[in-house]
């Protein structure tokens, strides 16, 4: 295990990405964890990161000196060099030309480890105001650029590493090579980190801790739940209850996608329920139209749907959830939580009865998600499929939800899906689908007037999902979609691209 300790900076969950890469398992931590939880840990290799703060002032979050005499490897980045040449006795001062952004930079010493494999000059990405003015005693300069004395430093007789650059950001060309050198070099690992040794360790696991245990797990059709439940399914069978409440609000057919993989007719050994509850949904949201009223109604009757069926199998021992890596990380580090009230199981605890929590996919992120969800076989429908908000189609309708709105929209949003897919387009895609405006204007349609509701159809590129950008989707697949969907879809007869990026906009259409 490779241990990364968190000093706040912006890229502390891409160095876990890469180190996993690496094909080694890894962790983040606040740099707040003590020395006797590092010595119990005991890492392979510690990674400091990037940070904020300057390491001269006062408040400035430090690690002990002792942290360095350990014998453990360590690689400091950014704010990371900056504390380890400050606590060793080095200089750390305000630079007199601070760099930001894309740098040449000059590698002093190929003898490196960490830089044998790299070219004597190459790119990386820089982002401070401090440098390092002097290293520590016994350490030597291996790599610097035009207004960065010490680009990089070490001291391989004791382990310890250091890069003023971001080695973890794609923009450092080279960085991936350094990382690997670091990682399974200087650390030793064996880089046997797999998601087939997850799943078997994570089974047996399971299986231990579950003992005869009941299990009940709310299953969505969503990838996480999926993943979780099929884990589970391997782990204890028929122990474990899967619910999925089909709310009527799904995308097109997608209910019977989920049983027909989860239910009899599909492969894996649980319980499955499938709640039909769409009438009872439909009749609460009947006449609302405000998008934070209607997130508010879906919520709650997902969970009175979930709290009866949980009642008729009685108590249970253990509740699944879905959590994942980066929700770990952001809760550990007391980061702000997200702007809309988010509906997703994290609220059902309080309404059944269970002992403990169990979250199988905790270490994991979203495309290891993934990976391990084809390690498991599931369809690749399943698990590729993109990301789609707990109160679904609810809030893809603007004004109030009917029943024929919900037909209008997923034929529509399935259309749209069927095409981008079809042309290529979808696999660079953050996210696409179609929102029912609320709007009616007048076309006409064979020789008569038509007055009909206009489709918007939404695409976009991002990565974390905070911001994103309107996506450029070829014009012959918008204008092919629009025919299709004015012609197939009754009560249509307009369709509109959303140009908006995130912000102004969100990513959703509600
Ligand atoms: P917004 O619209 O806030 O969406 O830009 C960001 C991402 O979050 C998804 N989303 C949700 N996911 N429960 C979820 O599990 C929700 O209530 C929810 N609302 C939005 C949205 O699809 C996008 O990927």
């Amino acid at each position: 295990m490779i241990l990364v300790l968190d000093f706040g900076g912006q890229y502390n969950q891409l160095i876990a990405r890469r180190v996993r890469e690496a094909h080694v398992y890894c962790e983040v931590h606040p740099s707040s964890l003590t020395l006797d939880a590092i010595k119990d840990m005991a890492p392979k290799g510690i990674i400091l990161t990037g940070g904020p703060q300057s390491v001269y002032k006062q408040d400035a979050q430090t690690a002990p000196k002792e942290l360095f005499e350990l014998d453990i490897p360590i690689l400091g980045i950014c704010y990371g060099s900056q504390l380890m040449a400050h606590v060793l006795g080095g200089k750390v001062e305000t630079a007199p030309v601070s760099e930001y952004g894309r740098t040449d930079v000059t590698i002093e010493d190929r003898s490196s480890i960490l830089f044998k494999n790299v070219s004597p000059k190459t790119v990386v990405w820089m982002s401070h105001t401090d440098y390092i003015a002097a290293v520590p005693e016994g350490f030597t300069v291996t790599a610097k650029t035009e207004n960065c004395p010490v680009a990089a430093y070490e001291n391989p007789a004791k382990k310890l590493y250091a890069t003023q650059f971001h080695p973890e950001v794609l923009h450092t060309a080279e960085g991936t090579k350094m990382l690997d050198a670091f990682v399974r070099e200087v650390c030793e690992t064996a880089g046997s980190w797999r998601m087939d040794s997850f799943v078997e360790q994570t089974v047996t696991a399971l299986r231990e801790k579950i003992g005869s245990g009941k299990v009940l797990c709310a299953l969505s059709g969503g990838v996480d739940s999926s993943v979780a439940a099929v884990l589970l399914s391997k782990a204890v069978g028929r122990q474990l209850t899967c619910v999925f409440v089909d709310h009527g609000l799904l995308r097109k057919n997608e209910g019977d996608e989920v049983a027909s993989v989860f239910g009899e007719s599909g492969h894996y050994d649980l319980n499955f329920i499938r709640v039909d509850a769409k009438e009872r949904f439909y009749a609460k949201l009947k006449g609302v139209t405000e998008p934070e009223a209607k997130r508010k109604i879906i919520g709650e009757e997902f969970i009175r749907v979930f709290e009866a069926e949980a009642k008729k199998i009685g108590a249970v021992d253990f509740l699944v959830q879905g959590t994942i890596y980066p929700d770990v990380i952001e809760s550990g580090l007391g980061a702000s939580a997200v702007i809309k009230s988010h509906h997703n199981v994290g609220g059902l605890p309080d309404y059944v009865d269970f002992k403990e929590i169990v979250e199988p996919l905790r270490l994991l992120f979203k495309d290891e998600v993934r990976a391990a969800g084809r390690e498991l076989g599931i369809p690749e429908y399943l698990v590729a499929r993109q990301p789609f908000p707990g109160p679904g189609l609810g809030i893809r309708i603007i004004g109030d939800v009917t029943e024929e709105k919900v037909k209008i929209v997923q034929e529509a949003d399935a259309i749209y899906r069927e095409e981008v897919d079809a042309a290529g387009v979808g696999k660079t895609l953050g996210q696409y689908f179609a929102a029912l405006t609320n709007m009616k204007s007048v076309g006409v349609m064979g020789d008569g007037r038509t007055y009909d509701y206009a489709i918007a159809l939404r695409a976009v590129m991002t990565s974390d999902f905070m911001t994103a950008e309107a996506a450029e989707i070829p014009w012959p697949v918008l204008t092919k979609v629009a025919n299709r969907i004015v012609n197939e879809v009754k009560g249509v007869n307009r369709v509109l691209y959303d140009c908006t990026g995130k912000p102004p906009a969100t990513i959703e259409f509600e």
